[in-house]
């Protein structure tokens, strides 16, 4: 009898952690062929990320920039990495990037087991030079040890970044948040979930706001993004009439062999070039990842540069047309996408009840991690 609980379990833990029981609202966590999910993985890979011992001044973690009880991010305008160096880029949340196609504002990274390799030998981040000292402090280290020993089924000598990459990206896979009130609304059926307001302020989001359109909603599940990049008007702040000469001195220093992690995150100019540091499309200036609005209220300050502190000043912005005053002059550079909404402030108020809406309630689930 303890024995067939026991194994019906184990059967329902497995199943959680490699397909379905999604929270509301998600569709199933992409998981690489290569990379299953094991629980036992996750909680080294839980392990890893708050480890502060993979810094040049040991007192940096991943989640320094990404903090359970901030949402998975800082809440600061850009982050703040080893010995107080601040680097050019707000700290996007890890809730959900399970999801993202691509990783990082400009999507410089492919997959989270890639992302993960570099923020602690970034200059303004962990500011190793190499990841030699991570793998010293692993392989002096009993319990990681045994730890890798049983989840990779490797020796001392032979744990390598990949392992240690991946068991970070499969932690980041189960940190997924959903069923917020709009899920159980929309979703669930659940016509009492969100407030007169909140309903109202869905409407503005789908028609008048047009924010849908990249935020993303589906028939079954929303990531609130779609993935792909766009320049809002949100850079020029910083390069607005330079935009040229900024791509081409970059492109200069990239062919000198400049890193482009490092210069993105180091130089407030390079990083407003946004995807087209990537992709060297002169078309793709200034454009960036459109964020999921999952658990946004959570996550201020807003937008890649952090310039925007509340969710007011976002509704604002776009209400302007992608400018904080509706004088300040357009960027040809900016997405066809965002003009003018003429929202009266009723329904600015009731979109911003609208995004208070998607906060998960059970971010706590992954409180002492
Ligand atoms: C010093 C602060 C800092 C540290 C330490 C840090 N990050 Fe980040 N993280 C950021 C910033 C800033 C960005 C955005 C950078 C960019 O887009 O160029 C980011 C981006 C990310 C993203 C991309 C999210 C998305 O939606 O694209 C993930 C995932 C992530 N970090 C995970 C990690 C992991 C794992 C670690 C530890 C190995 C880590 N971070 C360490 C600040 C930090
Ligand atoms: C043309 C596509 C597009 C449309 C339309 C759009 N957004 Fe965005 N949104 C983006 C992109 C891209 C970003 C990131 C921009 C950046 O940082 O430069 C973003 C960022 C945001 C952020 C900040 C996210 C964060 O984590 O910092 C909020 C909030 C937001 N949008 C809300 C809205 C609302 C509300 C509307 C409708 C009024 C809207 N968006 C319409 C593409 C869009």
């Amino acid at each position: 009898m303890n024995c067939r609980i026991l194994f019906v379990g184990a059967f329902a833990m497995s199943l959680w952690v490699s397909a379905g029981a999604e929270p509301l609202g998600l569709p199933p966590v992409p998981i690489p062929a290569d990379n299953p999910q094991t629980e036992e993985k996750i909680a080294l890979g839980d392990r890893l990320f708050h480890d502060t011992r993979f810094s040049a001044d040991g007192e940096v973690s991943c989640a320094t920039c990404h903090e359970q009880a901030k949402g998975f991010t800082d809440n600061l305008p850009v982050s703040v990495g080893f010995n107080g160096l601040t680097g050019t880029r707000n700290a996007p949340t890890v809730l959900n990037s399970a999801y993202m196609k691509t990783l990082f504002w400009d999507g410089r990274e492919a997959d989270l087991e890639g992302q993960s390799m570099q923020p602690p030998i970034n200059p303004v981040e962990g500011g190793l030079p190499n990841h030699a000292p991570i793998l010293a402090v692993i392989r002096d280290d009993n319990e990681y040890v045994a730890e890798f020993a049983s989840v990779f089924a490797v020796d001392a000598a032979s744990i390598t970044m990949t392992h240690v990459s991946k068991a970070i990206a499969s932690f980041e896979r189960s940190v997924v948040a959903g069923n917020s009130s709009f899920d159980r609304y929309y979703y669930g059926g659940e016509v009492e979930a969100m407030t007169a307001e909140q309903i109202r302020g869905l409407d503005v989001f789908i028609n008048k706001g047009r924010c849908v359109s990249c935020h993303t909603i589906e028939q079954t599940q929303a990531l609130f993004t779609d993935n792909r990049f766009h320049n809002i008007g949100v850079g020029f702040k910083q390069i607005r009439g330079k935009e040229q000469e900024t791509a081409e001195q970059f492109i200069k220093a990239k062919r000198e062999g400049v890193d482009v992690d490092v210069a993105v995150l180091t130089s407030r100019n390079v990083s407003e070039l946004g995807r087209f540091a990537v992709t060297e499309n002169i078309t793709e200036v200034g454009a960036f990842k459109t964020s999921t609005l999952r658990n946004i209220d959570k996550t201020a300050p807003y937008m890649h540069d952090g310039s925007l502190a509340t969710l007011e000043d976002v509704v604002d912005f776009y209400n302007n047309g992608g400018r904080d005053k509706d004088t300040d002059p357009l960027s040809g550079f900016q997405s066809g996408g965002i003009r003018p909404l003429n929202l009266s402030d009723t329904e600015k108020q009731q979109l911003v009840a609208f995004m208070q809406a998607l906060t998960s309630p059970d971010l706590e689930r992954f409180t002492g991690r």
